[in-house]
């Protein structure tokens, strides 16, 4: 089956230009010009200008630098290719970040694709690349519940605990042979898990409480880097796929600038940027946000078994799923260190945030030997990085007044990110961690902060030799009298 394309350029140019587009993509197969054999006036035969070289021989296009009127071309591409080769073009950019044509030339395939089925609706199909934002608003997400539950991870916060982790994965298997885990970037993100249906993707949910999550289809499916039809022939009646969403650092930077431009609020950091866009109601403002996604567990598939979770992310990739690059198979604890110490040093360098490393038994029946806990499986630990440390330097110092009256020495630092926030103010608690710290306004101090905990300071790195002490002791005690009178 061809499909019918028609030449709309008036001129020459615009017809080589449009020829060489089709031809680039191998589609030409019949031209069927409208006035092949036509005569002038006189009835000589018109000198010939453009010919095509097709499947069914030489046809011509336009004559003594006219061109024939209404050209039409039967291509070798039929309407499912089009969408195909779209497809296959985000899969080459979006998973494996390797165009091969530019972006101007993916607006002009896709913008083919749209008026193809602006002229024939029949041809729009719910999975075509054109309709990944076609529903309305919602009016809140319903929630349904996970088939198997998302549970979460235990921590390591340091080497030894994950060499006690090794320790206790070899009792519980009962060996004392080295053991292979799958190593992984914890990408801090958020959690999802996907559906697909006979390779369609039906579902997406969030993971809620573990056991029963939201509903947002509607809003997975404007990730771009994510197939709306598995690659390939044969898939699974039911896959379930768990990964997280996460914004790219430089997509993220993009973002805030497109923000500032709208005069709307930037976003804190780009995890929270990607959990606002995952929880919106409006499909189009989620298709706006520069969504990305890696896929990492497995949840019920149906059809198909495992030996080893190297096996598992090997399949879902070649089904067009991202697979985060970094991945890798080690075994034993000298190896569990080296990679967790390893990505620590390459965080920095990704364009994504990750705060540490998960390791995962590789054999799925050792995993199912090891169990789980009601929350976390015993078979995984994520590995927490340190608290990032950077250095800032102190603007001034305010006392801040608590509910209850105590006063709090505040911090006011010029602004730096660290571990997904941009830090601002920080506590210095009181009077004692001001002389102990020795902290003076115009310092530049070395802080920290991991995870949720709230930014402290480490301690000053280069004295502002100019300023004096910050005292406060003189009036804490009046400040506080007169706040707590003030209260009661
Ligand atoms: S596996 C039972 N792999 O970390 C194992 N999780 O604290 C379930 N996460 O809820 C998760 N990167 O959202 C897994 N490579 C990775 C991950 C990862 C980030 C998140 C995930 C999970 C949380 C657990």
């Amino acid at each position: 089956m061809g499909r019918l394309v028609q030449n709309h350029s008036t001129n020459i140019e615009g017809l080589i230009k449009w020829l060489k587009k089709i031809a680039a993509r191998n589609e030409i197969k019949t031209v069927t010009p409208a006035s092949l054999s036509k005569t002038n006036g006189r009835g000589e035969k018109l000198e010939l200008k453009i010919t095509v070289k097709t499947n069914e021989g030489y046809k011509l296009l336009a004559r003594k630098g006219r061109l024939v009127q209404e050209v039409f071309l039967v291509t070798s591409l039929a309407d499912s290719e089009i969408k195909k080769i779209i497809e296959d073009h985000n899969y080459n950019y979006y998973v494996l970040d390797n165009p091969i044509i530019s972006d101007k030339e993916w607006d002009t395939l896709f913008r083919e694709l749209q008026e193809l089925e602006r002229n024939n609706p029949s041809l729009i199909d719910k999975n075509s690349p054109t309709q990944r934002v076609g529903a309305k608003p919602l009016k809140g997400f319903k929630t349904a519940a996970h088939r198997i539950p998302m549970l979460s991870l235990a921590n390591a916060m340091n080497e030894d605990e994950l060499i006690s982790f090794n320790e206790r994965i070899k009792k519980l298997l009962e060996t004392t042979h080295k053991i292979e885990y799958m190593a992984e970037p914890k990408l801090d993100g958020i959690g999802v898990e996907l559906i697909y249906q006979d390779g369609i993707l039906i579902k997406g949910l969030t993971r809620g409480d573990g056991f029963e999550g939201e509903d947002i289809t509607q809003n997975v499916r404007t990730i771009k880097s994510l197939p709306l039809k598995l690659l390939g022939q044969r898939f699974p009646s039911l896959l379930e796929v768990r990964g997280e969403v996460f914004i790219k650092i430089s997509d993220f930077d993009k973002l805030n600038e497109t923000q500032i431009k709208k005069g709307l609020q930037v976003f804190a950091n780009p995890r929270n940027a990607a959990a606002g866009s995952l929880r919106q109601l409006d499909p189009r403002i989620t298709s706006s946000r520069p969504l990305s996604i890696n896929c990492y567990e497995p949840g019920v598939i149906e059809d198909k078994n495992f030996k080893t979770h190297q096996e598992f992310l090997f399949y879902i990739k070649n089904l067009g799923l991202p697979v985060n690059s970094m991945i890798k198979k080690v075994s034993g604890a000298k190896n569990v260190i080296k990679y967790h110490n390893t990505l620590e040093l390459k965080r920095n360098e990704l364009n994504y945030e990750i705060d540490g490393t998960v390791f995962k038994l590789n054999n799925y029946i050792e995993r199912e030997k090891a169990g789980s806990r009601s929350r976390s499986p015993r078979w995984a630990i994520a590995g927490k990085f340190k608290a990032q440390q950077v250095t800032t330097e102190i603007v001034s110092i305010s006392v801040q007044v608590g509910r209850t009256g105590a006063l709090t020495p505040v911090a006011k630092v010029k602004p730096v990110y660290v571990s997904g926030v941009t830090v601002t103010n920080i506590t210095l608690h009181n009077q004692d961690e001001i002389e102990r710290k020795d902290i003076r306004i115009g310092d530049s101090v070395l802080i920290e902060r991991s995870g949720d905990v709230i930014p402290k300071i480490v301690k000053v790195v280069k004295r502002n030799k100019t300023v004096s002490y910050t005292h406060l002791r003189a009036h804490e005690t009046k400040a506080n009298l007169v706040c707590r009178l003030l209260l009661e």
